[in-house]
């Protein structure tokens, strides 16, 4: 049966290999059998500071990887959310049946204010997941492919929705979250225990979508693995080692216990060369698409139509929503 897919990605920075194997890899997939909307979530990026110039390449930017990385506007919409306002009208609404706790109790929230405390951050990092609901409950969404650090999102998502329904009325799809069962997690290169980030200060960190053949080769030859010489998956003992095979895995179509097959008897210099091939022979076609279509005419019109589809159903959504919580007037005419 045809399902209502929705995803979102951040215009922060240039995408990670990460975002690419938890998230991005999976859109292209789903996109034959179901009805898609992709979208660049430029306003959850300004929950944290952002040059407004940098900010703008990068919107562009994240448009033209979608589609380099195969998603195609034929079958799925791609488009901008602060191109369609619906999104920050269901945002306030959606706020408006939030509680502060509830929104405090978000892991992402908690992490990005320990450091500057409550007075460091914006309002918006807290008030960031109602928004992320109005993009989701807008389509109907049925299923909503993410990695694993959304799942928190996901079930407040679930919650502001049932709490809708039940309080004003049944008018919203309650999601499924759709996690990978590999590459849901890839970790940092220098730091297997954390989560790979663009935001990394640690450049070594991250594999970037648009790092070149000998910048990935450097990256992997430099990731932290251990002094045990053993191509083996053991999460708890060699996290550096299965983040590698992991993402091997993932580029490669092969499975980890066959990759542990491939290395047996070799040593980490062998695996390393193995593990940034595979990387390449991903990201180089992705990055031949992208530089064809950064600056052509052809993602704007791709744009412009995404936003117009989009628009039309999320108005559709933010009326019924308005009469169901009683905003506007009662027409005499
Ligand atoms: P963002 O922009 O941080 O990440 C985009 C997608 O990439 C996944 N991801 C990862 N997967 C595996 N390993 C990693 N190291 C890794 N890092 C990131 C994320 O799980 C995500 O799927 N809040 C969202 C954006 C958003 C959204 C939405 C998503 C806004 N509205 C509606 C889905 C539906 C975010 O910050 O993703």
């Amino acid at each position: 049966m045809t399902k209502t897919i929705f995803s979102g990605i951040q215009p922060s920075g240039t995408l990670t290999l990460g975002n690419y194997i938890g998230a991005m890899k999976h859109f292209t997939e789903l996109q034959d059998e179901n009805n898609c909307y992709f979208c660049i979530v430029d306003e959850h990026a300004i929950t944290v500071p952002q040059d407004r110039l940098e900010l703008r390449k990068n919107i562009r930017s994240l448009a033209a990887l979608y589609l380099a990385s195969g998603i195609d506007p034929d079958k799925a919409t791609l488009f901008i959310q602060s191109e369609v306002p619906e999104h920050t009208q269901l945002g306030w609404m959606l706020q408006s049946i939030s509680y502060i706790g509830e929104l405090e109790r978000m892991t992402q929230f908690k992490d990005k204010s320990a450091s500057g405390g409550k007075d460091g951050v914006s309002s918006g990092l807290l008030t960031y997941p109602p928004l992320m609901a109005a993009d989701i409950l807008l389509y109907k969404t049925d299923v909503v492919p993410v990695g694993d650090d959304q799942k928190q999102h996901l079930e407040l998502t679930r919650n502001l929705a049932q709490r809708f329904n039940n309080k004003f009325n049944d008018i919203f799809t309650i999601p499924e979250v759709r996690i990978p069962k590999a590459g849901a997690r890839i970790m940092s290169l220098q730091d297997p225990t954390k989560k790979m980030s663009k935001s990394d200060e640690n450049q070594k960190g991250f594999i970037s979508m648009l790092d070149d053949e000998k910048k990935i080769l450097k990256k992997v030859k430099s990731a932290v693995t251990d002094s045990d010489g053993i191509v083996k998956y053991d999460k708890e003992n060699k996290p550096g080692v299965s983040n590698l095979l992991t993402i091997e895995s993932a580029c490669s179509g092969v499975s980890i216990s066959d990759l542990e097959k491939k290395y047996e008897g070799k040593g980490y210099g062998d695996f390393k060369q193995g593990v940034a091939e595979a990387v390449i022979s991903v990201l180089k076609p992705i990055q031949d698409r992208y530089e064809s279509l950064i600056d052509s005419e052809e993602l704007d019109d791709i744009l412009d139509q995404g936003a117009e589809k989009a628009s039309y159903e999320a108005g559709k959504m933010i009326r019924k929503a308005k009469k169901a919580m009683g905003l506007g007037r009662v027409k005499k005419k």
